[in-house]
């Protein structure tokens, strides 16, 4: 009998594999239930809940409901939502003054919840796309050609402080305008909010991404078409310097937490914002990255469950400490079982 051949090696990282439990020691990164933001929906009346056909799974939901999502959510250990509005085009102008309504949806649905649960963590984004009939997340320039930053901030800094009032515990501005962390901080502070906190998205790319969650909002169809350019206030993808020039900015300017947006596709300068700064990082795994596996599932090409917390463990791995998906109630269900 010849001898079986064996290698004359002192490695053999295939050791630590060999068994469930070995892998389970060595295991890097481990998701749980509190690393989940959940993105909601929200709208007016005492309706069903509306499906959104490009995201499988996810309603717009009355105040009623959403207060008991809000309660499933926390039960399963998902400790923050993050709230967004859907309004009827007609209540939409090219100002965006329903952002500003003393009793604006999002406004009694942020108390409607924190009155319900009120430990879970709420956010709101700060921005204007579910208010303005174009659109875009600020008011537009005299020339209608772009979106005008000071005046935009101007506006911001009420709504924040309106969004403060009702109770949020995070104000999320998601609009890109230079110079909003500052002004909607020194805003909060002036009005006495100075424990509201300030998640930034500080670095906000221009992306195709986005095109489910425009549907869900209906800022797609206030504005005809997915593609609004917003190239001249969301970052370029080509561009990974820029990312941590307004990393610093935010940062400076007052940011508790700095969000890093799409998340999947942009895993480096989710890394890259890790070791650039000591904040907490947030992830934001997009709409359209929630729909292209819902999609590939739903052709049987792909499993969902399994990637979904491979996609998730991706994010966390890359440096994010919390993560907003549309899979949160998901995976703590799984994370729970
Ligand atoms: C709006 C906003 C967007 C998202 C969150 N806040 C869309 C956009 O900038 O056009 C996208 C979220 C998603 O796609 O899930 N300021």
């Amino acid at each position: 009998m010849p001898t079986p051949f064996q290698l004359d090696l002192t490695h053999r990282p295939r050791r630590l594999r060999r068994t469930a439990s070995l892998r389970a020691l060595v295991e890097e990164t481990v998701l749980r239930p509190q690393d989940f933001i959940a993105p909601l929906f929200v709208v007016e009346g005492k309706g069903a809940p509306e499906a959104i056909g490009s995201m499988p799974g996810v309603f717009r939901l009355n105040i009623a409901d959403l207060v008991k999502e809000c309660r499933a959510l926390w039960k399963l250990g998902v400790p923050a939502v993050a709230l967004f509005p859907k309004l009827d085009a007609r209540f939409k102008d090219e100002e965006g003054t329903a952002a500003l309504h003393e009793d604006a949806l999002i406004l009694r649905a942020v108390r409607a919840v924190k009155k319900a649960v009120p430990e879970l963590v709420v956010l709101t984004d700060i921005a204007l796309d579910p208010y303005t009939s174009h659109g875009h997340d600020g008011v537009l320039t005299a020339d209608g050609r772009d979106v005008a930053n000071d005046r935009t901030v101007e506006i911001l800094m009420k709504m924040a402080v309106l969004h403060a009032r009702a109770g949020v515990d995070l104000v999320a501005p998601s609009d890109m305008m230079d110079g909003r962390i500052g002004a909607i901080r020194r805003a909060l502070d002036a009005a006495g909010h100075t424990q509201t906190g300030i998640m930034a998205y500080s670095v906000k790319y221009v992306s195709a991404f986005y095109g489910p969650f425009r549907d869900a909002v209906g800022s797609a169809s206030a504005a005809g078409t997915h593609l609004l350019g917003k190239g001249t206030y969301q970052l370029n993808p080509a561009n990974r310097r820029e990312a941590l020039t307004e990393l610093a900015l935010d940062v400076g300017e007052g940011a508790d937490i700095v969000m890093v947006k799409p998340a999947g596709p942009y895993l480096d300068i989710i890394r890259d914002v890790r070791e650039a700064t000591q904040k907490p990082v947030a992830a934001y795994q997009v709409s359209g990255e929630f729909a292209q596996l819902h999609a590939a599932a739903q052709l049987g090409w792909l499993d969902l469950a399994r990637c979904r917390h491979e996609s998730l463990l991706a994010i966390k791995r890359a440096g994010a400490d919390m993560i907003l998906t549309y899979f949160a109630k998901d995976m703590a269900k799984e994370l729970n079982r």
